[in-house]
Protein backbone atom coordinates (compact mmCIF):
# COMPACT_ATOMS: atom_id res chain seq x y z
CA UNK A 1 0.00 0.00 0.00
CA UNK A 2 1.24 3.46 -1.18
CA UNK A 3 2.24 5.89 2.05
CA UNK A 4 -0.69 8.71 2.78
CA UNK A 5 -0.28 11.66 0.70
CA UNK A 6 0.87 14.37 3.52
CA UNK A 7 -2.12 17.23 2.44
CA UNK A 8 -1.04 19.60 5.84
CA UNK A 9 0.05 23.38 5.38
CA UNK A 10 2.27 25.84 7.49
CA UNK A 11 0.69 29.13 7.12
CA UNK A 12 2.97 31.10 9.36
CA UNK A 13 2.29 31.92 12.86
CA UNK A 14 2.25 28.47 14.31
CA UNK A 15 -0.62 28.00 12.73
CA UNK A 16 -0.40 24.04 10.66
CA UNK A 17 -3.82 23.50 8.59
CA UNK A 18 -5.00 19.84 8.10
CA UNK A 19 -5.40 20.67 4.12
CA UNK A 20 -4.65 23.89 2.11
CA UNK A 21 -8.46 23.88 1.52
CA UNK A 22 -10.55 26.29 3.20
CA UNK A 23 -14.01 28.08 2.01
CA UNK A 24 -13.95 31.37 1.24
CA UNK A 25 -15.75 34.43 3.55
CA UNK A 26 -19.21 35.17 2.59
CA UNK A 27 -19.88 32.05 0.45
CA UNK A 28 -20.09 29.21 3.34
CA UNK A 29 -22.07 31.58 6.20
CA UNK A 30 -20.76 30.99 9.78
CA UNK A 31 -20.23 27.34 8.41
CA UNK A 32 -23.30 25.20 10.48
CA UNK A 33 -25.31 26.29 7.96
CA UNK A 34 -23.86 23.81 5.39
CA UNK A 35 -23.17 20.98 7.94
CA UNK A 36 -26.01 18.84 6.00
CA UNK A 37 -23.42 18.96 3.14
CA UNK A 38 -20.11 19.05 4.67
CA UNK A 39 -18.05 17.26 8.21
CA UNK A 40 -16.73 20.69 8.82
CA UNK A 41 -13.53 18.95 10.49
CA UNK A 42 -12.63 17.56 6.94
CA UNK A 43 -11.57 21.18 5.37
CA UNK A 44 -8.51 23.31 6.17
CA UNK A 45 -10.79 25.51 7.27
CA UNK A 46 -13.62 27.92 7.24
CA UNK A 47 -13.54 31.56 6.79
CA UNK A 48 -16.67 33.07 8.13
CA UNK A 49 -18.37 35.95 6.55
CA UNK A 50 -17.26 39.04 7.59
CA UNK A 51 -17.99 40.49 10.72
CA UNK A 52 -18.03 43.58 12.08
CA UNK A 53 -18.72 45.21 15.23
CA UNK A 54 -22.28 46.27 15.85
CA UNK A 55 -24.68 43.70 13.41
CA UNK A 56 -25.69 44.88 9.66
CA UNK A 57 -28.28 44.55 7.88
CA UNK A 58 -26.81 44.89 4.27
CA UNK A 59 -27.57 46.26 1.21
CA UNK A 60 -31.16 46.07 -0.03
CA UNK A 61 -32.55 43.23 -2.48
CA UNK A 62 -31.52 42.76 -6.04
CA UNK A 63 -27.55 41.62 -4.22
CA UNK A 64 -26.58 38.89 -6.54
CA UNK A 65 -27.25 38.48 -10.24
CA UNK A 66 -25.49 35.51 -12.07
CA UNK A 67 -23.32 36.54 -14.96
CA UNK A 68 -21.19 34.99 -17.59
CA UNK A 69 -18.96 31.99 -15.85
CA UNK A 70 -19.36 33.90 -12.71
CA UNK A 71 -21.79 36.11 -10.33
CA UNK A 72 -22.02 39.91 -8.87
CA UNK A 73 -22.96 40.40 -5.54
CA UNK A 74 -23.35 43.64 -3.60
CA UNK A 75 -24.56 41.69 -0.13
CA UNK A 76 -23.26 44.91 1.42
CA UNK A 77 -21.61 42.89 4.45
CA UNK A 78 -24.64 41.67 6.38
CA UNK A 79 -23.51 39.94 9.76
CA UNK A 80 -24.41 39.12 13.43
CA UNK A 81 -22.18 41.46 14.28
CA UNK A 82 -18.98 40.40 16.75
CA UNK A 83 -20.82 39.92 20.34
CA UNK A 84 -23.27 37.52 18.94
CA UNK A 85 -20.78 35.97 16.58
CA UNK A 86 -19.10 34.97 20.20
CA UNK A 87 -22.16 33.88 21.57
CA UNK A 88 -24.29 31.83 19.13
CA UNK A 89 -21.70 30.74 16.64
CA UNK A 90 -18.61 30.37 18.04
CA UNK A 91 -19.67 27.77 20.42
CA UNK A 92 -20.59 24.87 18.14
CA UNK A 93 -18.09 25.16 15.55
CA UNK A 94 -15.90 24.98 18.34
CA UNK A 95 -17.50 21.46 19.33
CA UNK A 96 -17.34 20.52 15.66
CA UNK A 97 -13.39 20.84 15.79
CA UNK A 98 -13.35 23.32 13.05
CA UNK A 99 -10.65 25.35 11.86
CA UNK A 100 -12.37 28.71 12.35
CA UNK A 101 -11.14 31.88 10.18
CA UNK A 102 -12.95 35.18 10.98
CA UNK A 103 -13.08 37.51 8.07
CA UNK A 104 -13.15 40.96 10.12
CA UNK A 105 -14.35 44.13 8.24
CA UNK A 106 -14.97 47.88 9.47
CA UNK A 107 -14.99 51.61 8.07
CA UNK A 108 -11.97 52.60 9.87
CA UNK A 109 -9.52 51.26 11.91
CA UNK A 110 -11.36 51.82 15.30
CA UNK A 111 -13.96 48.94 13.97
CA UNK A 112 -11.37 46.21 12.98
CA UNK A 113 -9.16 46.74 16.41
CA UNK A 114 -12.48 46.78 18.19
CA UNK A 115 -13.66 42.89 16.63
CA UNK A 116 -9.68 42.03 17.16
CA UNK A 117 -10.41 42.86 21.01
CA UNK A 118 -13.33 41.10 21.43
CA UNK A 119 -12.11 37.98 19.81
CA UNK A 120 -8.85 37.89 21.63
CA UNK A 121 -8.47 35.03 24.09
CA UNK A 122 -11.72 33.34 22.53
CA UNK A 123 -10.95 29.86 22.26
CA UNK A 124 -12.26 28.49 18.62
CA UNK A 125 -10.63 31.43 16.67
CA UNK A 126 -7.60 30.08 14.49
CA UNK A 127 -7.06 33.52 12.64
CA UNK A 128 -8.36 36.75 11.83
CA UNK A 129 -8.67 37.51 8.15
CA UNK A 130 -9.05 41.39 7.05
CA UNK A 131 -11.00 42.37 4.54
CA UNK A 132 -9.89 45.97 3.65
CA UNK A 133 -12.35 46.25 0.67
CA UNK A 134 -14.25 48.98 2.20
CA UNK A 135 -14.93 52.63 2.54
CA UNK A 136 -12.98 54.56 5.06
CA UNK A 137 -15.92 56.83 6.53
CA UNK A 138 -13.39 58.58 8.72
CA UNK A 139 -10.95 59.36 5.30
CA UNK A 140 -14.00 60.49 2.79
CA UNK A 141 -15.21 57.20 1.79
CA UNK A 142 -11.94 55.38 0.01
CA UNK A 143 -11.41 51.87 0.07
CA UNK A 144 -8.73 51.14 2.56
CA UNK A 145 -7.20 48.56 0.48
CA UNK A 146 -6.64 50.38 -1.85
CA UNK A 147 -3.61 52.52 0.05
CA UNK A 148 -0.59 51.02 0.95
CA UNK A 149 -0.96 53.42 3.75
CA UNK A 150 -4.14 52.94 5.14
CA UNK A 151 -3.76 48.99 4.62
CA UNK A 152 -0.18 49.62 7.00
CA UNK A 153 -2.11 51.16 9.41
CA UNK A 154 -4.39 49.16 10.05
CA UNK A 155 -2.59 45.41 9.96
CA UNK A 156 0.10 47.40 12.57
CA UNK A 157 -3.04 48.81 14.97
CA UNK A 158 -4.73 44.78 14.84
CA UNK A 159 -1.20 43.21 15.26
CA UNK A 160 -1.01 45.71 18.36
CA UNK A 161 -4.00 44.06 20.18
CA UNK A 162 -4.20 40.57 18.67
CA UNK A 163 -1.68 37.40 19.49
CA UNK A 164 -4.09 35.70 16.75
CA UNK A 165 -2.23 34.57 13.34
CA UNK A 166 -3.22 37.71 11.10
CA UNK A 167 -4.05 37.58 7.43
CA UNK A 168 -4.89 40.12 5.26
CA UNK A 169 -7.10 40.02 2.43
CA UNK A 170 -6.51 42.28 -1.06
CA UNK A 171 -8.44 43.74 -3.26
CA UNK A 172 -7.57 42.79 -6.92
CA UNK A 173 -9.07 46.32 -7.85
CA UNK A 174 -5.75 48.45 -7.60
CA UNK A 175 -2.79 49.35 -10.05
CA UNK A 176 -0.23 47.79 -7.97
CA UNK A 177 -1.42 44.67 -5.96
CA UNK A 178 2.38 43.81 -5.02
CA UNK A 179 2.70 47.59 -3.17
CA UNK A 180 0.04 47.15 -0.86
CA UNK A 181 0.84 43.23 -0.30
CA UNK A 182 4.24 44.60 0.61
CA UNK A 183 2.88 47.23 3.09
CA UNK A 184 0.49 44.55 4.86
CA UNK A 185 3.65 42.33 5.32
CA UNK A 186 5.52 45.18 6.53
CA UNK A 187 2.89 45.93 9.02
CA UNK A 188 3.27 42.55 10.53
CA UNK A 189 0.68 40.52 8.26
CA UNK A 190 1.10 36.66 9.13
CA UNK A 191 -0.36 35.60 5.37
CA UNK A 192 -2.26 37.37 2.66
CA UNK A 193 -5.46 36.25 1.19
CA UNK A 194 -5.81 37.19 -2.51
CA UNK A 195 -7.96 38.18 -4.45
CA UNK A 196 -11.37 39.59 -3.04
CA UNK A 197 -13.87 40.23 -6.08
CA UNK A 198 -13.38 42.35 -9.18
CA UNK A 199 -16.01 45.74 -9.49
CA UNK A 200 -18.42 45.00 -12.04
CA UNK A 201 -21.90 45.92 -13.33
CA UNK A 202 -25.13 44.42 -14.93
CA UNK A 203 -27.58 46.64 -16.95
CA UNK A 204 -30.81 45.21 -17.73
CA UNK A 205 -31.52 46.77 -21.18
CA UNK A 206 -34.93 46.42 -21.84
CA UNK A 207 -35.49 48.55 -18.29
CA UNK A 208 -32.71 50.68 -19.06
CA UNK A 209 -31.81 49.86 -15.09
CA UNK A 210 -28.60 48.72 -13.34
CA UNK A 211 -29.85 45.48 -12.32
CA UNK A 212 -27.90 45.24 -8.47
CA UNK A 213 -30.01 48.18 -6.17
CA UNK A 214 -26.12 48.67 -5.13
CA UNK A 215 -25.81 49.52 -8.97
CA UNK A 216 -22.14 47.79 -8.99
CA UNK A 217 -21.21 44.68 -7.24
CA UNK A 218 -17.99 42.16 -6.73
CA UNK A 219 -17.52 39.60 -9.82
CA UNK A 220 -16.58 36.10 -8.24
CA UNK A 221 -16.30 32.59 -9.87
CA UNK A 222 -14.47 31.39 -12.80
CA UNK A 223 -14.50 34.42 -15.09
CA UNK A 224 -11.73 35.98 -12.34
CA UNK A 225 -9.65 33.01 -12.08
CA UNK A 226 -6.65 33.85 -14.58
CA UNK A 227 -6.68 37.48 -12.77
CA UNK A 228 -6.86 35.92 -9.82
CA UNK A 229 -3.82 33.96 -10.77
CA UNK A 230 -2.14 36.74 -11.93
CA UNK A 231 -1.94 38.48 -9.29
CA UNK A 232 -0.92 35.67 -6.91
CA UNK A 233 1.98 34.81 -9.08
CA UNK A 234 3.30 38.46 -9.27
CA UNK A 235 2.40 38.83 -5.14
CA UNK A 236 4.38 35.62 -4.50
CA UNK A 237 7.95 37.18 -6.29
CA UNK A 238 7.12 40.44 -4.00
CA UNK A 239 6.02 39.02 -0.56
CA UNK A 240 7.98 36.09 1.69
CA UNK A 241 4.81 35.45 4.04
CA UNK A 242 2.35 33.08 3.23
CA UNK A 243 -0.15 33.05 0.67
CA UNK A 244 -3.70 31.57 0.02
CA UNK A 245 -4.76 31.87 -3.31
CA UNK A 246 -8.85 32.20 -4.55
CA UNK A 247 -11.00 33.26 -7.30
CA UNK A 248 -13.24 30.80 -9.31
CA UNK A 249 -12.08 27.30 -8.12
CA UNK A 250 -14.09 25.06 -9.18
CA UNK A 251 -11.69 21.97 -9.58
CA UNK A 252 -8.78 20.33 -8.41
CA UNK A 253 -6.67 21.39 -11.04
CA UNK A 254 -7.81 25.31 -10.11
CA UNK A 255 -6.76 24.46 -6.94
CA UNK A 256 -3.11 22.94 -8.23
CA UNK A 257 -2.89 26.30 -10.63
CA UNK A 258 -2.56 28.09 -7.33
CA UNK A 259 -0.79 25.86 -5.46
CA UNK A 260 1.99 26.54 -8.63
CA UNK A 261 2.38 30.24 -9.01
CA UNK A 262 2.89 30.53 -5.27
CA UNK A 263 -0.18 30.11 -2.61
CA UNK A 264 0.15 28.04 0.32
CA UNK A 265 -3.73 26.87 0.87
CA UNK A 266 -6.67 28.17 -1.27
CA UNK A 267 -10.51 29.41 -0.44
CA UNK A 268 -13.28 28.04 -2.29
CA UNK A 269 -15.82 31.03 -2.66
CA UNK A 270 -19.19 31.14 -5.43
CA UNK A 271 -18.77 27.60 -6.47
CA UNK A 272 -20.11 26.58 -3.03
CA UNK A 273 -23.10 28.38 -4.06
CA UNK A 274 -24.02 25.71 -7.15
CA UNK A 275 -22.49 22.28 -4.72
CA UNK A 276 -22.42 22.72 -1.28
CA UNK A 277 -20.19 20.34 -0.21
CA UNK A 278 -17.37 21.03 -2.94
CA UNK A 279 -14.88 22.15 -0.91
CA UNK A 280 -14.51 18.57 0.95
CA UNK A 281 -15.10 16.91 -2.31
CA UNK A 282 -11.79 19.26 -3.64
CA UNK A 283 -10.10 17.61 -0.58
CA UNK A 284 -10.16 14.33 -1.42
CA UNK A 285 -9.60 14.95 -5.27
CA UNK A 286 -6.50 17.03 -4.04
CA UNK A 287 -5.17 13.82 -2.52
CA UNK A 288 -5.87 11.29 -5.25
CA UNK A 289 -3.76 14.10 -8.09
CA UNK A 290 -1.09 14.08 -6.11
CA UNK A 291 -1.29 10.58 -5.75
CA UNK A 292 -1.60 10.29 -9.36
CA UNK A 293 1.07 12.82 -10.03
CA UNK A 294 4.01 11.28 -7.64
CA UNK A 295 3.73 13.94 -5.01
CA UNK A 296 4.29 12.79 -1.41
CA UNK A 297 3.96 16.16 0.34
CA UNK A 298 1.10 19.04 -1.35
CA UNK A 299 3.94 21.46 0.19
CA UNK A 300 5.76 20.11 -2.86
CA UNK A 301 3.57 22.23 -5.06
CA UNK A 302 3.70 25.52 -3.63
CA UNK A 303 6.29 27.88 -5.53
CA UNK A 304 6.77 24.81 -7.99
CA UNK A 305 5.65 26.57 -11.73
CA UNK A 306 8.99 26.59 -14.21
CA UNK A 307 9.10 29.22 -15.78
CA UNK A 308 10.81 28.60 -19.70
CA UNK A 309 13.80 31.15 -20.54
C1 LIG B 1 -21.93 36.44 -2.00
C2 LIG B 1 -20.49 36.77 -1.64
C3 LIG B 1 -20.21 37.37 -0.42
C4 LIG B 1 -18.88 37.69 -0.06
N1 LIG B 1 -18.63 38.24 1.17
C5 LIG B 1 -17.33 38.48 1.54
C6 LIG B 1 -17.01 38.98 2.85
O1 LIG B 1 -17.86 39.18 3.71
N2 LIG B 1 -15.69 39.24 3.13
C7 LIG B 1 -14.69 39.01 2.22
O2 LIG B 1 -13.52 39.24 2.52
N3 LIG B 1 -14.97 38.49 0.99
C8 LIG B 1 -16.25 38.22 0.63
N4 LIG B 1 -16.52 37.69 -0.62
C9 LIG B 1 -15.40 37.40 -1.55
C10 LIG B 1 -15.01 35.93 -1.50
O3 LIG B 1 -14.57 35.55 -0.21
C11 LIG B 1 -13.87 35.63 -2.54
O4 LIG B 1 -12.76 36.46 -2.24
C12 LIG B 1 -14.30 35.91 -3.98
O5 LIG B 1 -15.65 35.56 -4.17
C13 LIG B 1 -13.43 35.16 -5.01
O6 LIG B 1 -13.52 33.76 -4.88
P1 LIG B 1 -14.57 32.85 -5.76
O7 LIG B 1 -14.41 33.28 -7.18
O8 LIG B 1 -14.15 31.43 -5.49
O9 LIG B 1 -15.94 33.15 -5.22
C14 LIG B 1 -17.84 37.39 -0.98
C15 LIG B 1 -18.13 36.77 -2.21
C16 LIG B 1 -19.44 36.46 -2.55
C17 LIG B 1 -19.70 35.78 -3.88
Amino acid sequence: MSTPVNLEVDLGAGLILRNPVLTASGTFGYGLEFEPFVDLRRLGGIVVKGISPRPRAGNPPPRLVETPSGMLNAIGLQNVGVERFIDDKLPPLRERDATVVVNVFGQGTEDYVAVAEALDGKPGVAALELNLSCPNVAHGGFLIGKSPKAVAEVTAAVRRVSRLPLWVKLTPNVSEIVDIAAAAADAGADALSLVNTYVGMVVDVERRRPVLANLTGGLSGPAIRPMAVAAVYQVARAVKIPLIGMGGIVCVRDIVEFLLVGASAVQVGTASFNEPGIAARLVDELAAWCRDHGVDDVRELVGAIEIPR
